[in-house]
Formats: C-alpha cells, structure tokens, sequence
C-alpha cells in the first residue's frame, strides 16, 4: 500500500494541454481503435439535475439524464464560441442543454434549438449543429461509441460484465474508477499479468512462492484468453477467508478488444470465486480511466463483504497505480525498449492485437495461435 495516492473521482479531467489546433485529438490518431464502445461515466453519476462532462480520447463529451432516463451525449462545446456545455444547466421539460453563455439550446442529437439572441426558437435551423454520440447505458455503465462512423458497428457491443446484479444466484457486485497516469495497453497488461503480483502486491495479494506455473495463452482475432494450470495457487487473503476449505483453483485472465480484461479466480466448482473486470478509457495518450466492476460469491462472507472488498480492492489498485506511473514516467523520457520472458507472451499478443487495429489493419494480421508457457513465481 503506498499512502500517498490519495484515489478520488473527478468529475472533470484536466487534458493539461495547449489548444493547438494543428495536433490531431486522440481519437483521430487512434485508426480503428475509435471503432468501439468506450465507458463514459458510471450510469449513478448522469442524472437530470446537473450535465456532467467526461473526456474520451481528448474528446470532451457532455452527458445528461431526461426525466424519462435516457442518456444523451454531446461534444461539450456550444456551435456558438465553444463554451462548455457542461457549466450550463438541463432543461428539463425541453429535455435539451443551455449553454451557460449566450443561452443557446441544443437537443439530444445536437440540432441547435433556441438562439435567444435571434428570437426563435424550433428544430433545425442553420448549420449551428453540434456531434452527438450513440449511449448505450447496461450494467451501471454509460457506453459511448467513439468511432468516426457514425453508425456503430453491430458487431461491436459494450463488453457485458458477468454476474452483474446476480444476488439471487450468490453474486455481489461493486464498481470503483481510477484515472491511471498510463497508457491502455501498458495498462491491460498490468491487469492480466502475473509475474508482478509476487513484487508489487507482496503480503496483500500473492507471494512469493518458488513454483514453476503452466499457462496456456491463445490469441484469437480480438481477444488473449490465459489459463494457468496451477490449483494449488495462494491469493493473499483467499487462502485465510475466501477458500478455507483449501478448494482446487481455477484462474483465467481474458482480453477482450479493444481494453477489456477479465479475471477469474474460481474456487471448487465455482462454488466461491470473484470476477474483476476492468474497461479502460483511453483520457489522453498517457492519462486512462479504468472502470472495475467487481463481482464476488464467498458465501456468507458476502454479507459483510460491501464493508471491506473495495476497501481491500483499492488498496491493491493503489500499488498498480504507483507502478504504472512509475513506468509511463521512463516512458515519457525515452520511448520503449521492451526485453520479454515467456510470461509476457500475453503482453505481445496484447500489444500486436492494438497495433494491428491502431494501424487501420494495413499489413499482416496477427495469426490466431495457442502457446503452452511456463514461469515461475
Ligand atoms: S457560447 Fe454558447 S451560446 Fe454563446
Ligand atoms: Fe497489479
């Protein structure tokens, strides 16, 4: 645990960056990873009383809830002379944004609907429209389709969060965000990898323990699926509270594109276990915002649980976020030079699956291929 991160959830994000016009945003010199469905906001924190602004890609976006609950989401910078949306306030009844400025409106597709300062007010008027961006609101998440195409690839849905409001059948769920000083990929890779659980999370999470561990790692066309072979692993605290039975593990870490990582630990035949499933939304090139959806069966174990998991969660998390900004820190003053081991198979397969679709999936595919590795922890 390290007592200076100190984790809070602003509600805006400072982009710490000139308005230079000439330097393209994020989202225009990320190809085909816009292409996707990124989490905007958690669905708790959009409600009708206040916009709320979240940056996806260096893309200021302004979100708002009408009376009905739907979601609407707007470039946050009024057609007029760009103020942010955001400072301005919901009309409820209209179910449109008031610019905090000169007042104008603009409804959930963006279309300029009042201009007070002209004296009309209808649909449609001028070319005073701003961008607005299909929402999909499932499993307490705010999804928001970033791709350039306006028209959101089918094949592409919001990644489902697995055993999301399942109390009945034993599961609890929470949420929590945490803005990372890294970059998506170096933070998936962080997620999903095992090696640093013995260094970083010493005593809280796993360690050391001198054992050789089998793995199979498959990389697919848009996803990395790991299984480690290895029962008898120890998970800091699963061996004294979660698993006192001492019930065989099961453990996979998944990737699923484009920054979507899901780990499960198992106990028995799933009759105890936790799922974290981490979605990153890339803020900035070195700025990220993980959302962590916890989903958790201890038995009994549950009903207390909601008073000390996040807590415990968060704590490790913090060790993640020192290590990262660590990393991006050398990263910033010099760009990568990485040596690999076996274990960081996942993290080439990561890395080439991005790549591949960061560079508009110009050149060589990566192949689909399984890989059997060993390493030790
Ligand atoms: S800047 Fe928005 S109404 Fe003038
Ligand atoms: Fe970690």
């Amino acid at each position: 645990m390290n007592a200076e991160v100190s984790v809070t959830q602003p509600k805006r994000i400072s982009l710490n960056q000139t308005s230079d016009s000439r330097i393209e945003p994020l989202r225009k010199r990320s190809g085909l990873l816009a292409e996707y469905w990124y989490v905007g906001a958690m669905g708790r924190d959009v409600t009708n009383a206040k916009p709320v602004s979240t940056v996806v890609m260096e893309t200021r976006i302004v979100l708002w809830r009408s009376k009905a609950g739907t979601v609407s989401a707007l470039r946050d910078r009024c057609a007029h002379r760009n103020t942010m949306l955001s400072e301005g306030y919901v009309n409820n009844k209209k179910n449109c944004i008031v610019c905090p400025y000169h007042g104008w409106e603009f409804d959930e597709e963006g279309d300029c609907t009042k201009v007070p300062s002209e004296n009309w007010e209808g649909k449609k008027r001028n070319n005073r429209s701003i961008e607005s961006f299909p929402v999909i609101e499932k499993d307490g998440l705010i999804w928001l389709w970033m791709g350039l195409e306006k028209t959101p690839d089918p094949e592409k849905t919001p990644f489902k969060l697995p055993y999301y409001n399942q109390e009945k059948e034993g599961w609890g769920n929470f949420q929590i965000i945490n803005d990372f000083e890294n970059e998506v990929t170096n933070l998936v890779e962080n997620f999903m990898d095992v090696p640093h659980t013995v260094i970083v999370h010493s005593g809280w999470f796993r360690n050391r323990a001198h054992k050789k561990v089998k793995t199979t790692m498959e990389r697919t066309d848009n996803s990395v699926l790991v299984t480690y072979h290895q029962t008898d692993d120890v998970i800091g605290f699963a061996e004294r509270v979660v698993n006192p039975k001492k019930l065989p593990l099961f453990h996979t870490d998944n990737f699923y594109m484009p920054n979507n990582t899901r780990v499960d630990y198992g106990f028995g035949d799933n009759e105890r276990g936790f799922v974290i499933v981490s979605t990153s939304t890339p803020i900035s090139d070195m700025k990220t915002r993980v959302y962590t959806s916890i989903s958790y069966k201890l038995g009994l174990l549950n009903f207390g649980a909601k008073s000390w998991l996040p807590w415990y969660v968060q704590n490790i998390i913090n060790q993640d976020l020192v290590i990262t900004r660590n990393q991006a820190q050398s990263l910033r003053e010099e760009p990568a030079n990485y040596k690999s081991t076996p274990a960081d198979t996942l993290h080439v397969f990561i890395e080439s699956l991005r790549k591949w679709e960061e560079g508009g999936r110009k050149g060589r595919q990566p192949r689909a291929m399984t890989k059997e590795i060993e390493f030790w922890i």
